[in-house]
């Protein structure tokens, strides 16, 4: 048996699955079948040629439905704008196969719904990338946190400062398009949401205190095809932001409150997820800034020895051992990485290989939903002038415990 895989996007997260995918079979052991790298899709049929070439897949398509109608191949990532993941996840899922979405599931409540319908209906396999979970300091931290170490979380603090947005001359794209939420709130403000639970091990009941800003209020029209934040020439015609490049709001987990960040225009942070959580027993920080590494502080240090101390992340800690192949402490890691981790994940479960502690199965289409339901509280506590807003309950699969 083998699995045939696609990539359905060739800009800068398709990039990132596609060399997520040959390296699959390199991570955590022999067991994974073959997987042949088969297709990768994108309608600009020069990004699909050169993704093809670079990460060895056997040809391109420039159009998804060529991948859908494919018998050979089985597992298929949707790494396009969140507006086009709906039509794309639902037809391959319809065709029968396996398919990991990229964060946001969608653009809007209504196409998430009908994704969730979507893979509940489905035999095959249908999650989502939620790919900070498989960073290895913070999957470090959340385990401290849940073993009891460090008692019970008491706040939480998190930010994601991005700068990708901040030359004004830098051309508008699908990212700038929709009302306001569906900017940095949902493209690095998704990500530290779900990282908030994750952590302090709680979902969020309500949002209040949401505030909405656009820095830049138009953008240059490219004048070429534009991948990931820049990369095209840019014509003297202008169009409208219409999302936030500054999103802010209070967070209450029911117990445990937090403040939460996130901006595409905070100058100096070229990508940087960022959290402290304080907690009875000592506290713990992040920042992807230096991803090979976290804070750790104990309260039961001696009385003027209390400090943070550096961890250098290493094999004792989350996805190193065996999930690099030079598994020592101190070597690194990066973004990239995640994807690794993420994508073999899902092809372990594809293959139906079991669900283990060292490599927890990918986050499904339901806790998917419930990511965008924050963004929408977020939203309306914006619309109501930072007035509380529910979040429905839920219970996400990454705060379950795998045996
Ligand atoms: N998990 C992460 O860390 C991470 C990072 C970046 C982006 N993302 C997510 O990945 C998705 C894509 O983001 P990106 O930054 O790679 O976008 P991008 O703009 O860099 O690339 C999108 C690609 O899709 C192609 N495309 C457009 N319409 C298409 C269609 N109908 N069929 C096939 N291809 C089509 C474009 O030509 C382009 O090459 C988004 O959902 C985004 O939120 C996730």
């Amino acid at each position: 048996m083998s699995i045939g895989v696609a990539v359905i996007g060739a800009g800068m997260a398709g990039r990132g699955h596609a060399a997520a995918y040959r390296a699959a079979t390199s991570l955590y052991g022999s067991d994974l079948p073959e997987v042949k790298l088969i297709s990768i899709g994108d309608v600009n049929a020069q990004f699909g040629l050169a993704a093809a070439k670079r990460f060895g897949f056997e040809r391109h398509d420039s159009d998804w439905r060529a991948i859908a109608d494919d018998p050979n191949i089985h597992a298929v990532s949707v790494v396009v704008a969140n507006s086009l993941h709906r039509e794309i996840v639902e037809g391959l899922l319809a065709a029968g196969k396996h398919v990991l979405c990229e964060k946001p599931l969608s653009d809007t409540l209504e196409d998430a719904r009908s994704m969730v319908a979507a893979a509940n209906n489905s035999k095959t396999v249908a999650r989502i990338g939620l790919t900070f979970l498989r960073n290895p300091a913070i999957a470090a931290i959340q385990k401290i946190i849940s073993s009891g170490q460090l008692g019970k979380v008491l706040h939480f603090t998190g930010n994601y400062w991005a700068d990708y947005s901040c030359d004004p001359m830098s051309p508008i794209s699908w990212r700038y398009k929709g009302g306001m939420g569906t900017g940095a709130l949902a493209d690095v403000g998704s990500h530290i949401s779900y990282v908030a639970e994750f952590i302090t091990g709680q979902t969020f009941k309500s949002v209040s205190g949401a505030r909405f800003v656009t820095s830049i209020t138009e953008r240059p029209i490219p004048s070429g095809a534009v991948q990931g934040h820049s990369g095209a020439t840019v014509s003297d015609k202008m169009d409208s932001v219409e999302n936030d490049d500054y999103a802010g709001f209070i967070a209450d987990f029911g117990g445990t409150a937090g403040a939460i960040q996130v901006s595409r225009v905070a100058a100096g942070h070229p990508t940087s997820l960022e959290f402290e959580v304080y907690c009875e027993k000592g506290s713990a920080r992040f920042t992807q800034a230096r991803n090979g590494e976290f804070e750790l502080l104990l309260n039961d240090d001696p009385y003027g020895q209390r400090g943070f101390r550096t961890v250098q992340v290493g094999p004792s800690h989350p996805y190193i051992a065996g999930g690099l192949p030079v598994d020592a402490p101190g070597v690194g890691v990066g973004q990239n990485d995640q994807f690794f981790f993420q994508n073999r994940a899902f092809l372990q479960e594809v293959a139906g290989l079991a669900e283990t502690a060292e490599l927890p199965y990918c986050a499904n289409f339901e806790d998917g939903l419930h990511n965008m339901e924050i963004i929408e509280a977020v939203i309306q506590s914006g619309l109501k002038s930072g007035a509380s807003a529910t979040v429905p309950a839920a219970n996400p699969t990454y705060l379950k415990k795998v045996k």
